[in-house]
């Protein structure tokens, strides 16, 4: 290579040489050494751990060749020998490019150097991250005017590589430990793992550490980041197969730096899953596809599968250089064969029998859907749906991904932090790790993915209306926590409602003026708000779709939306639009709303889909074929910790009760100190696991309906004393969004909807104060009128209800049975195992006589007084855990004012806890265990809640007297319903 003259260096006055990075001192763990006096060093790792040596590399070649032979190895530490070796290489005779004569012959050296030490080992993707990198800055250096030799070879800063690496090992460590230990609590509730959980069990594979990095590690920079946090109980390498990176090397260093370590062999992942032994796997990588399939090292795939049979999360560290974006997915990743003497030789001597043929490949491509996130330097990366051309097809996941489903989206990830994508730029800046529990930006579908999906559909383009799928509106809807909700309308629909109302609602506040569009909503593998860090099963779209489907079937008319398409592959449900304007029933509550022609909808949703989907309405083998449907034993997990365990726990990370208050803290304390309270929320989680009794919505609150008033009733601006009474008015109420769903006891759907309108109860005092005070809201609500309304709905659901399923309980029994039944027929294996057989209750004289008749009264009687007492206490625990759980709800969260909050929250809790313990709410009957002498009642406990007010010096308003006993007939407040 010609040398520039002294003259054309003279006349090109190139600026002063940078600083060089000051010389390193070999550490045990340092696998490369650079300085520009004695140039770049590698640690010889195929003699480790018993001689440490470095090798010198003075020339590209060596560079290719111990690369090659595996001197060097591990993604990250390949990339950054193969730019130090470009950094030797440049600075040959000691002068900074001063080998090439132009500034575009030293930008093709390095283009030429790099794209050869590519071809040492070709699945990593660092090393041609590296050298596409390289190439970029060093041709754009080139095309600058008054460019040299010099100023091209100091614009491909190779150096600057080795610092790169560190910080961002340190960062993925950070990142990933924290969702590592999120994915752990979630999945042992909280007994290890999470914020306060016991130290983690981790296993990894290969080798990842400091000597497969320029430092600190990937994925065992994750297991460094637990440790040092004192988060770590103990690391499992596995011995990795053909090379012993694992035995070798990740035992070396976990010794090396004292950490709780064990090592098995590769082939004894699985037992230690299936024996408990392991919390979670991480692993590196060497090259993530676009969809988030992985080519790691041979056995990585293994592990995912044997990870996702035992519901261990599986976790990928690798700093951004190691994602493709380029390319599509795992069946793209070239995968290295090696020398066959791996495995047919150990240490020099032939083990394997002579005759065998061997395939050796040295790594594997692992499915992005067996990962439960790819964890780099700037966070984890999202995961979304990802289309297909033809917009149908299996589900992502697959090492081949070409069809529609969920993938890791590797480009949208690198392109939001500013990535540019390979050879395009430079690397987008570090994010500081996030606080335990802040949550993960959620990313959704994007509009265009939507439409696409959409419109490969025929009978979803033709819910809204056809047309050019590029004019549909499309909008986020919900706010909710576990989903996302689209709402797809045709253009020329405009927004009906403001949108005020959208919350977790499948189908939201702001619905089109006409019912043409859908609403898609999108279950993605984890808790929306929470992120990748508390995952969940996508089963909860199916549970939803058929949830929806039975109770659909069961309702009266128009109450369930219906389901156009549900989509297992993409975890998508699309359903039908709610007509305007449509209110989320709590929103509506919120701003002073009286709604008198609720209860009896609720009451009749209530008996028809709990009576229909239980075996009083089918032989109980159709039912246990029913239930099989119903496990969703997630978000069972989830209630059972959020109902009836971590509100009762002393000092619970989830918890959370209005500061600042002495009264209430007392409250709180006395609460969970209460050993009958946590007996009783035991005792409920006993019924909630146990009881199966029906198919269950699961999760009736008052977000779970939305409301719409059609006729003359809307109050919009008007006080309610104006309003039409509700003979005027019809009111279309939906029940939405069961992903809940499960088989439990049927008093679980009736106290969630009571419980849910007694905590509006409590939050209207501090409303109405609110209102009062900031004088604003004209005309406003009524919160007098809407107390009264609100006892008297919650005691009109309870009797309407139980009004119903006796009705529906007693017609059952009159049916006339069928001949099969009654002459053992083809039916007989299943007759009469119904809870409603004609043949023990039924009122028919020649089958059972007037016994028949009696026997279901007193069964009747027995039933409600049971279901009675066991509403109530479920009710106890919902209101107190809306107090001190995790989720509250808008209605008290949104009194502003601290102290006025928390007194009505005080109230509640202290009435929600009479409940629990078996009480009627405080008005004096005694609680159970004690001396009891009278059952409570719903009606007693609602007069209760009144009394609670009164206690308290406020004034009474009649609610009361709304549900005395002996009140037969209360005048009903007229409707109101605020413009929202
Ligand atoms: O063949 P190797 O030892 O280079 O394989 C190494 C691996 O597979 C590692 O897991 C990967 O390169 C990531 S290293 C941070």
């Amino acid at each position: 290579m010609a040398t520039a003259t002294a003259e054309a260096a003279a006349a090109t006055a190139p600026p002063p040489p940078p600083v060089a990075p000051p010389a390193q001192s070999p550490s045990a763990l340092q696998a490369i050494l650079y300085s520009r006096d004695s140039g770049l060093q590698l640690l010889d790792q195929r003699l480790l751990p018993f001689e440490q040596k470095y090798l010198p590399v003075p020339t590209i070649q060596d560079a290719w060749q111990q690369i090659r032979d595996m001197v060097v190895r591990g993604a990250p530490a390949i990339g950054v020998a193969g730019a130090l070796a470009l950094a030797v290489h440049v600075f040959a005779k000691g002068q900074l490019g001063g080998q090439y004569d132009s500034a575009q012959h030293a930008a093709d050296d390095v283009r030429d150097t790099m794209a050869y030490l590519v071809t040492s080992r070709p699945t990593a993707v660092n090393l041609a991250d590296s050298a596409a990198r390289l190439t970029r800055v060093a041709a754009e250096a080139a095309a600058k005017p008054g460019a040299t030799a010099r100023s091209v070879a100091e614009a491909a800063d190779a150096e600057a590589t080795l610092g790169e690496d560190v910080a961002a090992n340190r960062a993925i460590g950070a990142h990933g430990a924290r969702v590592l230990l999120d994915a752990v609590g979630a999945r042992k509730g909280g007994e290890r793992g999470g914020a306060g959980g016991k130290p983690v069990r981790v296993l990894t594979h290969c080798n990842t550490g400091s000597l497969a990095t320029a430092g600190f590690g990937t994925a065992l920079g994750v297991v460094r980041s637990l440790h040092e946090q004192g988060r770590l109980e103990r690391c499992y390498c596995t011995e990795t197969r053909p090379y012993n990176q694992g035995a070798r090397l990740t035992a070396f260093e976990l010794a090396h730096d004292g950490l709780p370590a064990t090592l098995i062999c590769d082939s004894a992942a699985a037992a230690a899953m299936a024996l408990g032994k392991i919390d979670a796997v991480v692993v590196g990588a060497d090259r993530v596809a676009a969809n988030g399939d992985t080519a790691n090292k041979v056995g990585t795939f293994s592990l995912a599968c044997a990870a996702r049979a035992h519901n261990v999360p599986f976790f990928v560290a690798a700093p951004t250089t190691t994602l493709d974006p380029d390319c599509p997915d795992g069946a793209s990743i070239e995968i290295e064969q090696r020398p066959s003497e791996e495995i047919t030789h150990f240490k020099g001597e032939r083990v394997a029998a002579l005759g065998v043929e061997i395939w050796n490949p040295c790594f594997d491509a692992t499915p992005g859907g067996l990962v439960d996130g790819v964890v780099t330097e700037l966070g984890v990366v999202p995961r979304r749906l990802c289309v297909a051309e033809d917009g149908v097809g299996a589900a992502g996941g697959g090492a081949s991904t070409s069809a529609t489903g969920f993938v890791h989206d590797v480009p949208g990830f690198l392109s939001k932090h500013g990535v540019q994508p390979r050879g395009g730029g430079g690397r987008a800046k570090e994010e500081p790790p996030r606080e335990n529990g802040e949550a993960e930006e959620a990313e959704g579908l994007s509009a265009d993915a939507l439409r696409a999906y959409v419109a490969a559909k025929p009978a979803l383009a033709a819910a809204v209306g056809g047309g050019d799928p590029a004019s549909w509106r499309v909008r986020e809807v919900g706010d909710g926590n576990l989903n996302f909700v689209y709402l797809i309308t045709p253009a020329e629909e405009e927004a009906g409602g403001k949108g005020g109302g959208a919350a977790n609602a499948a189908t939201a506040a702001a619905t089109p003026a006409s019912s043409l569009g859908l609403a898609v909503k999108h279950s993605v593998p984890y808790v929306r708000v929470v992120g990748e860090g508390w995952p969940l099963s996508q089963e909860r779209a199916r549970i939803e779709a058929d949830a929806l489907q039975l109770h659909g079937s069961l309702a009266p008319a128009g109450m369930v939306p219906r389901v156009l398409l549900y989509d297992p592959q993409a975890a998508v449900l699309a359903l039908e639009l709610i007509p305007r304007p449509a209110v989320v029933l709590r929103r509506a509550i919120e701003s002073g709303a009286v709604l008198p022609p609720l209860a009896s909808s609720i009451a009749l949703y209530l008996a028809r889909t709990l009576f229909g989907a239980s075996p009083f309405a089918m032989d109980t083998p159709s039912f246990r074929a029913l239930a099989a449907r119903f496990a969703n034993p997630d978000l069972c997990a989830l209630s059972e910790r959020v109902l009836f365990t971590e509100p009762l726990c002393l000092s619970h990370p989830n918890n959370r009760h209005t500061p600042g208050s002495a009264a209430f803290d007392a409250e709180v304390e006395a609460l969970r100190a209460d050993p009958k309270a946590r007996a009783a929320a035991l005792a409920l989680k006993r019924r909630f696991t146990t009881e199966g009794q029906a198919v269950l919505h699961g999760d009736l609150h008052t977000g779970s309906f939305m409301v719409s008033l059609s006729g003359g009733g809307g109050g919009g601006g008007k006080g309610c004393g104006d309003q039409p009474s509700s003979s005027s008015s019809s009111l279309r109420v939906v029940a939405i969004d069961p992903e809940f769903a499960f088989v439990g006891p049927i008093a679980f759907d009736v106290a969630k909807v009571i419980g849910e309108l007694l905590v509006s109860y409590f939050a209207a005092d501090g409303r109405e104060q609110q209102e009062q005070e900031q004088g604003k809201q004209q005309p406003r609500p009524d919160r007098a009128s809407q107390r009264r309304w609100l006892l008297r709905c919650a005691l009109d659901v309870w009797e309407g209800f139980c009004r119903e399923f006796d009705a529906l309980w007693a017609a059952r029994a009159a049916r006339v049975p069928s001949s099969d039944e009654q002459h053992g027929g083809a039916a007989v294996a299943t007759a009469g195992t119904d809870l409603a057989p004609p043949a023990l209750v039924g009122p028919d004289a020649s089958v059972a006589g007037a016994a028949g008749a009696e026997a279901l009264a007193v069964a009747q009687r027995e039933w409600r007084a049971t279901l009675e007492a066991d509403v109530l206490s479920f009710c106890g625990a919902i209101i107190v855990r809306r107090l001190v759980g995790i989720a509250h709800t808008s209605d008290m969260d949104g009194i502003e004012d601290p102290g006025r909050r928390a007194a009505c929250e005080a109230r509640a809790l202290r009435y929600g806890r009479s409940l629990l313990v078996g009480g009627d709410g405080g008005s004096g009957v005694a609680v159970a265990g004690e001396q009891q002498q009278q059952r409570p009642t719903v009606r007693a406990a609602l007069r209760a809640a009144a009394a609670a007010r009164l206690a308290d010096g406020l004034a009474d308003d009649g609610s009361g007297a709304g549900v005395a006993e002996g009140v037969k007939s209360v005048p009903e407040e007229p409707i109101f319903m605020p413009e929202l």
